[in-house]
């Protein structure tokens, strides 16, 4: 069982528990460190948790806190509404983890979805035998495994596919797999899909879900897991519109990023050399995206072809074809296909988002530089903080009528403990955009901007179209 009590995060989760203020996370990790310091806070604020805590952790696993849930709820919502809203050609789906073991044979997952192995003989670490150039040895880290003197075994091929049993018999053939990707789940679906729903082509199937692949080197936090969630489309096109398809969800895909507030100069694409292209894939292009550890794949546009609709003909024995009036014939559509990654994106937010500024101000001075999330304000957990100024003087009363009012419609953080200045700092690190103070002044309140910092005064009977605005923006 693979644990994780060797690996980098838990040292900074372990002292993140000791961690009263960001000053401390100041102390502990240099400023140049910014991955370590996104974990911290992940931990600290109830973004993310290390899977199975108390019993050490289990590699490679995470929870969602409270925080965390309301991100990757909204950023779901958000890819979901903008697939099948602005696009009329595209319908939501929802397919089991567990699926017919054929299909894994038929999308050639049981025979080509596998990395190569090797073993150290000494230090008994295993490794990618096609990444030993950026792996480190496990005696000496310093060192590449082939350059630290321990013998390699010969590559083997590893399959990634999670493997269990159907039924009460653990024998051959009750094998299942869980799910290395959603896209199966739909192509086994398109014509379900396409008959009901009365669409033509072009059009597409929406599905968000967990895929699970047994990864030979998880890492980088919730950048690669073994368990994780995909945002997939596949759009089914007939052959000829193909590569203008392609280039049209490359293209809009890359501006959804932007939309959800990445920055826009550590957004870029990557072409699929030959040898870099999947088994099923005629042509692919990454979005990737400038982590501290490196430009990375975040999503993935991949020109599938007719691969996945026929091999499924050839295998279930069923027809997977549209009748064209035109040609009064038949044939497999082609399929382009979006696939992004729940968590990754989440990840990417959270490392985009964070900030650290100088400036201070509003009280807090003594709490060191200010930690900020700079989330879009659409996508933020919570939107906005309430905070009476005193615990007296009818101010908790006055904030809870408030509360009870904007609750409806909004996620609310409410906090009335601590100083305003700390209490600011804390609606920051959560990325709260709004943080509104109920002071003395009758019938109005501030609201602070979380970016700017910038203090308005509205009257309480003007928070609504208040609200309505900011959040339009
Ligand atoms: N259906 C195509 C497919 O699965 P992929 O490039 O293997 O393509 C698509 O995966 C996306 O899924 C990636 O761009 C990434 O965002 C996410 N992803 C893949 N493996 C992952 C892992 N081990 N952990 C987290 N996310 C992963």
């Amino acid at each position: 069982m693979d644990f994780i009590d060797d690996w980098p995060w838990t040292n900074i989760f372990k002292k993140c528990e000791k961690m009263k203020s960001p000053m401390a996370v100041q102390n502990i990790i240099s400023s140049s460190e910014k991955m370590q310091k996104v974990v911290s806070l992940c931990k600290r604020r109830g973004f993310i948790y290390p899977s199975s805590e108390v019993y050490g952790g289990l590699n490679s696993c995470y929870d969602y806190g409270p925080l965390g849930y309301e991100l990757k709820n909204n950023l779901k919502q958000n890819w979901m509404n903008w697939m099948t809203r602005e696009h009329e050609s595209i319908e939501p789906l929802d397919t089991s983890i567990l699926m017919h073991p054929k299909i894994w044979e038929a999308s050639g997952h049981v025979a080509n979805f596998t990395d190569p192995l090797v073993d150290c003989k000494t230090c008994k670490a295993r490794f990618r035998a096609d990444q030993l150039d950026t792996a480190a040895c496990g005696q000496r880290p310093s060192k590449h495994p082939n350059e630290c003197g321990g013998e390699l075994t010969e590559p083997r091929l590893f399959n990634l596919m999670f493997k269990t049993f159907m039924g009460p018999v653990e024998e051959g053939s009750s094998v299942v797999y869980l799910r290395p990707e959603t896209a199966q789940g739909i192509y086994v679906n398109f014509l379900n899909v396409m008959t009901t729903s009365r669409q033509k082509l072009p059009f597409g199937i929406a599905q968000i879900g967990k895929a699970f692949r047994n990864e030979i080197t998880p890492g980088n936090f919730t950048f690669r897991t073994r368990e994780f969630e995909q945002m997939e489309m596949q759009y089914f096109v007939k052959p000829g519109t193909d590569m203008e398809s392609f280039e049209y969800w490359k293209e809009r895909r890359m501006q959804w990023h932007y939309s959800i507030g990445l920055t826009k100069e550590r957004l870029r694409y990557h072409q699929h050399s030959a040898k870099e292209l999947a088994h099923y894939a005629k042509a692919a292009f990454d979005i990737q995206y400038e982590f501290p550890f490196g430009w990375q794949e975040i999503e993935g546009i991949h020109h599938r072809s007719d691969f996945d609709l026929k091999q499924h003909e050839q295998f279930s024995g069923k027809k997977l074809q549209v009748f064209d009036e035109a040609s009064k014939s038949s044939f497999v559509p082609y399929i382009i296909e979006t696939s992004v990654g729940c968590d990754r994106v989440l990840l990417t937010l959270l490392v985009d988002a964070y900030d650290e500024e100088a400036s201070t101000g509003g009280g807090a001075e003594e709490e060191g530089p200010r930690v900020v999330l700079r989330f879009a304000p659409h996508l933020a957990p919570m939107k906005i903080a309430i905070l009476p100024l005193m615990k007296k003087e009818g101010l908790p009363e006055r904030a809870d009528k408030i509360y009870q009012a904007l609750k409806k419609r909004y996620r609310i953080y409410y906090d009335e403990s601590g100083s305003i200045g700390k209490r600011y700092r804390r609606a920051d690190e959560a990325g709260v955009p709004f943080a509104l103070t109920v002071d003395m002044e009758p019938g109005s309140v501030t609201i602070r901007q979380r970016d700017s910092m910038k203090q308005d005064r509205v009257s309480e009977t003007e928070l609504e179209s208040y609200f309505e605005k900011a959040f339009q923006l």
